[in-house]
């Protein structure tokens, strides 16, 4: 895949192993679904160096100074469902406050294209910044349709995450929307003629709820 300036592979040692538990056929739900989480605070730190910040003072007990804390509500997470939803608590360890929003999309196991189902999101949401989160960038469709979604409400500062992009998919949703920053934790090989990312984890979705 060639380079692009608004991909972030994290390829990161610690990130690395969790993903490698993540991906085996025997792991179980429980322990899938807490390494989703595992994985989504490590990503979240990394990805918010940028997130707006604010001076305080603090008194410690021995002098008042001038100290640097995050912005309350600064950051909207939506989560694409159904597998999105296993990221949020990942997200929300770091950003408490955070609101949440809601994409609903399944992909049609034919054409492969999105079908957007349901959209509930927070008020006020063009000021935020935006983090929109999905375990699986595949061909990329969900991502940019939920990303023209945002946008279609007025958001100018979204980010998209991802643990597991295909290459087909990161390089569409990177020249689709330029202006957003896109983190993936691990890039993949390809996809395989039913979309599943190859060597993947399976249906992220399945995974998470134990619907297979
Ligand atoms: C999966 C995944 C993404 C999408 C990625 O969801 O969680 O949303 O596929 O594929 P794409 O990049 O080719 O669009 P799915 O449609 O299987 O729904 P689910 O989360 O309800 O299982
Ligand atoms: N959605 C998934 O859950 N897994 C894939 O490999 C591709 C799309």
């Amino acid at each position: 895949m060639k380079n692009y300036d608004n991909v972030i592979i994290f390829d990161h040692p610690l990130i690395r192993h969790k993903i490698a538990i993540l991906r085996d056929a025997r792991t179980s739900m429980k322990e899938f679904r807490e390494l989703v989480e595992e994985i989504t605070t490590l990503m979240t730190y990394e990805s918010f160096k940028d997130v707006p910040t604010t001076e305080i003072e603090v008194t410690t007990p021995l002098e008042t100074c001038t100290q640097t804390v995050v912005k309350d509500n600064s950051v909207v997470i939506v989560p694409i469902l159904r597998a999105g939803l296993g990221m949020v608590n990942g997200v929300h360890v770091l950003f408490p406050s955070a609101k949440v929003g809601h994409i609903g999309m399944c992909r049609n196991e034919e054409t492969l294209l999105p079908d957007t189902y349901y959209c509930k999101l927070p008020s006020g949401i063009e000021d935020k910044f935006v983090i929109i989160v999905d375990p699986m960038l595949a061909t990329g469709g969900s991502a940019c349709d939920a990303i023209d979604l945002i946008k279609a409400k007025g958001c100018k500062k979204i980010k998209f995450m991802a643990i597991i992009g295909a290459p087909e998919g990161v390089s569409k949703v990177a020249e689709a929307h330029p202006d957003v920053d896109i983190y993936v934790s691990t890039l993949d090989r390809c996809l395989n003629e039913y979309g599943y990312i190859l060597p993947g984890l399976g249906d992220a979705g399945d995974r998470l709820f134990g619907t297979k």
